[in-house]
């Protein structure tokens, strides 16, 4: 097969949900369609479910055990396939956010009795920043939800984009008796099955077919037709386009738990699910086509065990080829490094690669040369651009407890962050430390991975800030003018980028008020 062959037959996605919306069985059965697996049951939950913080070890444990279907590949129908899973747990929110930038396209679960819910939200933003398409899926119709036009109207304001459904309920929770493929014009009956992959369709000619009649009551025909008639009139047609730039969001409803929808979400995805596109470098926009191999390292999964202190670098391949055993280029380095073994994603297994394409994912074996964000190349320079760190919600001071220790301190704490466990900022005044995290539960992790792998103890510190802000100005006097006014309150973040750190709401917006040529970001790529 040739490359560009190669780039065609590839999909690389990501399932995005608030916690308990269904990710994890809409994954399993999207591998039991694909043929991927056999039976249900053999996807392990990521979920976390914790009811006290020092239950955190079991977290990692699961994230340990999450390393294995962090990437899943499958064959269908001539493509392959790669679903990147994202942590569950909100505090882990940042991982989720890195592996977005990794996808060429997502599917969102939603549940239908919840709606849309807080994860999905920030979840959404981070897709429309790149303008990622997206899929819905509205899952659990098993169960007595909202009303679908609610359902649609609730996620087109709290989202802030556009749907079109492509199928349509016919009853729901109780009296759920099929479901309405307007994309294919053909009807899904119910019939609620865990174990197998069975669905009966119904082949008809749209809503007016009389055969309809024979599989549903009359007064659910009516309602169908009227309800079909509505979404014709309400909503626009399926525009691919609009689609592909993220603009529309194509919506399934079904049952993940039951089989029930997800052939037609995977039929539809895979005709409109796009392929690799470019990407951006600091220098130029590379092609997935060009003939010499570049990626960039999106996630970093660390060993717990302290014997074995190698981690596995997840790399995104953007162009070329990638072979195992090659040297490739360092960017941020600018070294050469061989990676004799590298580890492809298949469904559950890994397995060892010899070559990879654009869109898949490759698992590099590392001893603390790679971080998140780092590009590997043939020799080009110029690193891809758009892993961006958002502010942290929760920020402490890293108060040192052994000063004979500050060596191992510095270098655990560089190869921690280096992970994409926390944030560190460096204040300009003193030297101070501070971590900023999503939740409480990373700076346990920090602490005992601290102490049990590099052998520093520490303490973390309450700090009063509200948000660390980025800051930049058209006008460089006039960024050195604010960071000398401010320099008590100025930090750089692991790439030495200048940092304001607002102790409050009402403060920043003074500040903001004080300083109005400096502009002030909660995102680090602006
Ligand atoms: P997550 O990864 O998004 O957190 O969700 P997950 O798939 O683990 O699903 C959360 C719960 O919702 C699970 O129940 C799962 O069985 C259930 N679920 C998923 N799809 C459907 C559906 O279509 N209908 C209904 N009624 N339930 C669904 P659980 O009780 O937490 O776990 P389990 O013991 O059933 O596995």
């Amino acid at each position: 097969m040739t490359l560009e062959q190669e780039i065609s037959r590839r999909r690389t996605f990501g399932i995005i949900a608030h916690p308990d919306a269904g990710k994890t069985t809409l994954t399993e059965k999207l591998l039991l369609f694909g043929g991927a697996i056999q039976t249900a049951g053999a996807v392990k939950s990521n979920k976390i479910n914790i009811s006290t913080r020092s239950d955190w070890m079991k977290i990692e444990k699961q994230r340990g055990i999450s390393v294995a279907t962090s990437v899943m590949g499958f064959e269908y129908k001539g493509l392959k396939i790669n679903i990147l899973d994202t942590p569950g747990h909100k505090d882990f929110a940042e991982d989720t956010y890195r592996t977005l930038t990794a996808v060429d396209s997502v599917i969102m679960v939603i549940d239908c009795v919840k709606g849309v819910e807080e994860q999905t939200e920030k979840l959404m933003e981070v897709c429309q920043m790149r303008n990622t398409p997206v899929i819905c899926f509205i899952n659990k119709l098993d169960r007595e939800g909202q009303d679908a036009f609610t359902l649609l109207d609730e996620i087109e304001e709290k989202l802030g984009i556009k749907v079109r459904p492509m199928s349509w309920p016919i009853g729901m929770g109780k009296s759920l008796r099929g479901v309405f493929n307007i994309y294919e014009n053909s009807f899904n009956l119910y019939e609620p099955n865990k174990q197998k992959k069975v669905t009966n369709v119904v082949e008809i000619k749209g809503v007016d077919d009389p055969g309809l009649k024979k599989h549903l009551p009359e007064s659910m025909v009516n309602e169908l037709r009227d309800e079909i008639e509505l979404v014709n009139g309400v909503y626009d047609e399926f525009d691919e386009e609009g689609y592909l730039n993220g603009e529309l969001v194509p919506v399934f409803f079904g049952s993940a738990v039951n089989n029930f929808g997800i052939r037609e979400l995977l039929d539809c995805f895979t005709q409109i699910a796009p392929k690799p596109k470019p990407r951006e470098t600091e220098k130029r926009e590379i092609m997935p086509s060009e003939k010499k191999f570049s990626g960039f390292i999106f996630k970093i999964h660390a060993n717990m065990d302290p014997r074995h202190r190698n981690r596995i670098a997840f790399v995104r391949v953007c162009s070329g080829r990638f072979e195992r055993g090659s040297n490739y280029y360092h960017v941020r380095q600018e070294k050469q490094l061989r990676f004799s073994n590298a580890t492809a994603f298949m469904a559950q297994q890994k397995e060892t690669v010899e070559e990879a394409f654009p869109g898949d994912i490759v698992g590099l074996y590392d001893t603390g040369n790679l971080k998140i964000g780092d590009t590997l190349s043939e020799g080009e320079k110029g690193l891809y651009k758009g892993i961006p760190s958002f502010s942290p919600e929760m920020f402490r001071e890293v108060i040192n407890l052994d000063a004979m220790k500050s060596k191992q301190l510095s270098k655990g704490l560089s190869q921690l962050i280096n992970e994409g466990l926390a944030q560190l900022f460096i204040y300009e005044l003193g030297s101070r430390r501070v971590v900023g995290t999503v939740g409480a539960l990373q700076f346990e992790v920090l602490q005992y991975r601290l102490l049990n792998e590099y052998g520093t103890s520490v303490r973390f510190e309450a700090v009063d800030i509200y948000k660390a802000c980025w800051i930049s100005a058209k006008d460089q006097d006039k960024l050195a003018a604010f960071v000398k006014d401010k320099f008590r309150h100025i930090a750089k973040d692991k790439e030495g980028k200048l940092v304001f750190m607002a102790e409050s709401k009402a403060w920043l917006q003074m500040v903001q008020d004080n300083f109005p040529d400096v502009s002030f970001h909660f995102i680090s790529e602006f």
